[in-house]
């Protein structure tokens, strides 16, 4: 009997030692993920930077060649030096983008309104907007939802995917933006569909990836969309892509609605 009970805490004692390794090894993985983030992300970021670095290098280069050479061009000088500044502000949102991207789990949260989320996002990007003849067809939920969150965060998410609409528009005959709100029991259903291009086949899950983007140098960063995905499963949430069948994206959010007990939101 005894001889047993020895063996029995033996075998515990073993068991106990796996999965105490089994933990060790596990957080190691993690770790190892997190560098292998931290990693891609820094190669990202260096080779986005390097690209306007060179440009600044280039157009102050210019403007400082023709003061040198005594070229009374005082435009030429001026454009040289403006294309320069236009460099620094992509580099600078570059940075911002991730910054914003790096304090995703540490920002407060309370009641939220999405109406007036997307009102704000709307009138933030309203010049933009008129200035390009894009409509916006609004199709808001009677039921007002209100999820808990941040409302800065979630602007930012409706403002990346207006820009981008914006963009994917550039050559359609028709611009129009859709932006309806449902609720359906516990969660708010989201859509934002737009007549532009749509999504080239088999890219649905690459353009959420950071840095990948289609548009040209210096036009895009490639970080929107990753940081909207970031900010939704931060949010509890969940978001897809789908084409129109009559061309145009979808872009579907699902967020989790503020519990019955919530207290009503702060106005923004
Ligand atoms: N509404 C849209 N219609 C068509 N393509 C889109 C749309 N939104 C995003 N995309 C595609 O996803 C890519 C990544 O978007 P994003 O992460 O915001 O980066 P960026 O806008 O800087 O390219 C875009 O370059 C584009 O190819
Ligand atoms: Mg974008």
């Amino acid at each position: 009997m005894i001889h047993i009970m020895g063996d029995l805490r033996d075998t515990t004692a073993e068991i106990q030692r796996r999965e105490q390794e089994l933990r060790d090894k596990q957080e190691q993985l993690v770790q190892a993920g997190k560098l292998a983030t931290l990693g891609e992300l820094t190669t990202g970021v260096a080779h986005e930077l390097n690209n306007p670095l060179n440009n600044i290098g280039l157009f102050v280069g210019n403007a400082v060649d023709l003061v040198d050479l005594g070229v009374a061009d005082r435009e030429r000088i001026v454009r040289e030096l403006k294309n320069a500044m236009q460099q620094v502000r992509k580099a600078t949102e570059i940075i911002s983008h991730l910054r914003t991207f790096g304090r995703v789990a540490s920002v407060s949260r309370e009641p939220v309104s999405i109406d007036q989320v997307i009102e704000r996002a709307l009138s933030l990007m309203q010049e933009q907007l008129r200035g390009r003849d894009i409509e916006i067809d609004l199709d808001l939920s009677p039921a007002a939802p209100v999820v808990v969150g941040n409302a800065i965060q979630l602007e930012q998410v409706f403002i990346n995917l207006l820009t981008n609409a914006r963009d994917a528009m550039a050559d359609s005959p028709r611009k129009m933006v859709r932006i309806s709100t449902r609720v359906v029991h516990d969660v708010v259903d989201l859509v934002f569909s737009d007549t532009g291009s749509g999504i080239p086949e088999g890219l649905e899950q690459r353009i959420f990836d950071p840095f990948f983007t289609t548009k040209e140098v210096g036009q895009g960063t490639g970080l929107g969309l990753s940081i909207t995905y970031g900010i939704i499963k931060d949010h509890g949430g969940a978001i897809a892509v789908a084409n129109r069948p009559q061309g145009g994206a979808v872009f579907q959010i699902r967020l989790p609605r503020a519990p019955a007990d919530t207290p009503a939101p702060a106005a923004v």
